[in-house]
């Protein structure tokens, strides 16, 4: 497609008509022109493509897919091949249903335990998420397919989702909400971004510039399209000018004509106009370079690769007197309704038409004789005493009670948010009472996001399965018996009640405000921080091996912020059976003159060791380990000084350190005025230098006083360092009329002088 003489012979009206869909699912075609539909369906874990015979926005209507575990399981693999390769599977399905693009993966940080979408969503770390979502959409886009990355940005409560604005510091925007998007943008250049519903600091995201075109395009080189969440355009003319191309779904014409006006009365430039129409035909025709001749989507092996997913992102939280893996030769109980019909995925537009669902109870078979008890209902939270006095029964004439609990859809759903962070108190009371006679007792977690666990001592184990797919019966059953050793950790932390979260005093916000005052003190970098015990750390996960680490190397001692810093360390299974180990990497700058959290995580691998194997593990840190977000540079800084490199299990489980030098280029602007401090005068290159004259007569002072005094010594120094918070005007005032605005003045412009000179 010859794209730009294309766009030459397009009247206005053409060109404005390509800037919104033709349907719910579809860009518009200009037969004159040659230029066919493209379709789009939602991801993120299936592919939801809606039956042709049912263009509507109903969340039920489509065809049959294999549905995949859910975001908040995948992220817990910290395994990018795993999720290349999902991403490849929902590519080989588009390509076979012509499927242009699929709407996901969502890289949203999890703020708050209650947004009804943290199942749709990766983790409350930018790192994890970014690192995540870019294998997500490579592997979907090795196979000619495009994603779209989900929802840009800041789209992290359901609340008033299409009005609340996120009034949230430029710092902690850049670190921590636009981090997570990010590296995905950068290394996975995914055809398209969706832009989320909200507004950030007052102003929509379908029509924000600094957004969409100065941090998205202009400074992180983003070369594809942004398309509207659905429903998410307020001034359609404003966006395209801002940098939204694609208006989804279509708008009846409504919208289009708002974009004809604008560019005839000089509102919108041609030229944006143009941008927006090269880039969805840019789009269309990536899409049909894309097509294969006669692809191939072989369901089974799909429904295979989601059950082996699934068994390799659970996590398993808690295995005391390694209660599990169960023996198969013993009595088990699995008690509750999940064991039948497990809650494999959360509900809203992500709802796929699944394939076939196995659970666990007809998946055990192939183990052993299991019994079963239904234990709790869930079309509401009533305490049924019969289905409670039936499971206790069976759980005190059997060895083990496997209790299946989690959440209903009643209780997480896309569109609203939790209001608590509990589980349905039927089921909580089932655990009580089935705890209470059975010392055994394993509960295995089906739910999108944290949730409170008062019955936590009472039991054995506990297994966090999240929302596992379709296959999740049988991957379960998988882990539960031991034919494969969990190896997921938590991407999240669990606190031990929600009012400890750090979101917890601005949660969902006033009206349509919500304020992030808790900055970038989001998940573990708040609980460190404020040395909190949760109840499950950040990167948690046990295994039914043990690891040993041991030789961690860093290849210099100091390096510049231009350098690499390759990191070795040393894993071995010292355990008897086989298992994997994600190894992370966490970085805390030791000294810093911002306020920085205690560790952050910048690297992890996941590793497979048989029984008694070894392998070394390497990391390269590159410049973006150490930096932090400046508000007064508007960029990433690296301060000179040292940081302190851990290799942990867990973000609580820190296994080895070593500290390393860098030293950086990076100069913070500083301009001296009559109000700067003393301290930071001080703190210049030969800063002591420039107030010798202010403050010579003043130490002077103090030594005698010091001399004449028992107290003298420690006198001195309160009185420096109250000097050091003082602006160099108050001399004017203390110094007895020695000196005046124009001395004042004249130091600062000599120091400005001077590092204006550098
Ligand atoms: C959701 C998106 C989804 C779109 C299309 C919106 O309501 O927020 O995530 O891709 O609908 O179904």
């Amino acid at each position: 497609m010859d794209i730009k003489k294309l766009i030459s012979k397009m009247t206005i009206e053409e060109k404005a008509s390509m800037l919104s869909g033709a349907d719910f699912w579809h860009t518009k075609a200009v037969e004159r022109l040659g230029i066919p539909q493209m379709m789009v369906s939602d991801g993120p874990h299936g592919l939801r493509k809606q039956r042709v015979d049912d263009e509507t926005a109903g969340v039920n209507q489509s065809i049959q897919a294999v549905c995949f575990p859910a975001a908040c399981a995948l992220a817990c693999s910290f395994d990018r091949d795993l999720i290349f390769r999902l991403g490849q599977a929902l590519g080989n399905e588009c390509q076979a249903e012509n499927v242009g693009v699929i709407l996901g993966p969502g890289a949203n940080i999890k703020r708050s335990p209650l947004c009804g979408r943290n199942f749709e969503y990766f983790s409350e770390d930018p790192y994890l998420a970014s690192n995540i979502a870019a294998s997500h959409i490579k592997g979907v886009q090795s196979r000619k397919v495009g994603s779209s990355l989900k929802h840009f940005a800041c789209n992290n409560q359901e609340n008033r989702r299409m009005s609340v604005s996120e009034e949230i510091d430029e710092r902690t925007l850049h670190e921590i909400y636009l981090a997570a998007f990010e590296y995905a943008i950068r290394e996975a250049k995914p055809w398209t971004v969706m832009c989320s519903y909200n507004r950030i600091n007052g102003e929509y995201s379908s029509e924000n510039k600094y957004l969409l075109t100065d941090v998205l395009r202009d400074k992180w080189g983003y070369e594809g399209l942004v398309v509207s969440d659905w429903g998410a355009v307020n001034d359609r003319p404003k966006g395209v000018a801002a940098g939204l191309d694609l208006e989804m779904p279509s708008s009846g014409g409504v919208n289009d004509k708002k974009i004809v006006e604008a560019v005839k009365n000089g509102k919108l430039s041609k030229a944006d106009l143009d941008k927006a129409c090269e880039r969805v035909l840019t789009l269309v025709d990536n899409y049909l370079k894309g097509r294969e001749e006669a692809p191939v989507w072989d369901k089974n092996a799909d429904h295979e690769l989601a059950a082996e997913i699934a068994s390799q992102c659970m996590v398993l939280l808690k295995n005391d007197d390694r209660v599990l893996p169960l023996s198969r030769n013993k009595k088990i109980a699995f008690i509750g309704k999940f064991a039948k019909q497990p809650r494999f995925q959360g509900s809203g537009s992500s709802f796929i038409n699944a394939l076939k669902v196995t659970d666990a109870l007809s998946s055990a078979e192939k183990y052993a004789d299991v019994s079963y008890a239904q234990g709790y209902r869930t079309e509401d939270d009533v305490i049924d005493g019969r289905l409670i006095t039936e499971a206790v029964e069976l759980a005190k004439n059997s060895d083990v009670a496997v209790i299946f609990a989690g959440l209903t859809d009643l209780f997480e759903c896309e569109g609203y948010d939790r209001k608590h962070m509990g589980m349905p108190e039927c089921q909580n009371e089932l655990i009580r009472r089935v705890a209470a006679v059975q010392p055994n007792t394993v509960v295995v977690l089906h739910n999108g996001s944290p949730v409170e666990m008062p019955w936590i001592e009472n039991v054995k184990g506990i297994l966090e399965v999240y929302l596992g797919g379709e296959g999740v019966g049988e991957a379960v059953c998988d882990v539960l018996f031991g034919k494969v050793n969990p190896s997921g950790k938590l991407a999240e932390t669990f606190p031990k009640k929600l009012s400890d979260n750090p979101s917890y005093l601005n949660f969902p916000g006033e009206g349509d405000f919500v304020r992030y005052s808790e900055g970038i003190f989001v998940g573990y970098r708040y609980y460190d921080k404020k040395e909190m015990e949760v109840q499950f750390p950040f990167g948690h996960g046990l295994s039914y091996t043990t690891f040993a680490y041991s030789d961690l190397k860093l290849y210099a001692k100091s390096i510049t912020d231009k350098d690499t810093l390759t990191v070795s360390v040393t894993v071995k299974n010292t355990g008897h059976v086989a298992g994997r180990e994600v190894v992370q990497l966490y970085v805390r700058d030791c000294e810093s003159t911002v306020i920085r959290p205690v560790k952050e995580l910048k690297g992890f691998e996941k590793i497979e060791l048989a029984p008694g194997e070894s392998k070394v593990i390497v990391f390269t840190l590159e410049r973006n380990a150490f930096a932090f977000y400046s508000d007064k540079i508007h960029d990433w800084f690296v301060e000179s000084g040292d940081f302190e490199v851990m290799i942990g299990s867990s973000s609580r489980d820190i296994k080895l350190s070593s500290v390393i030098h860098v030293e950086s280029d990076d100069k913070m602007p500083f301009v001296c005025t009559p109000n700067t401090t003393m301290g930071d005068v001080f703190a210049l290159e030969n800063g002591a230098k420039y107030l010798e004259k202010l403050v010579g007569s003043f130490a002077e002072s103090l030594s005698t006083e010091s001399e004449n005094n028992d107290m003298g010594e420690a006198t001195k120094l309160m009185m420096e360092a109250q000097l050091r918070d003082n602006p160099l005007r108050v001399m004017i005032s203390f110094s007895d009329g020695n000196f005046n605005h124009e001395d004042i003045a004249e130091i600062c412009d000599k120091i400005n002088n001077d590092l204006n000179k550098k």
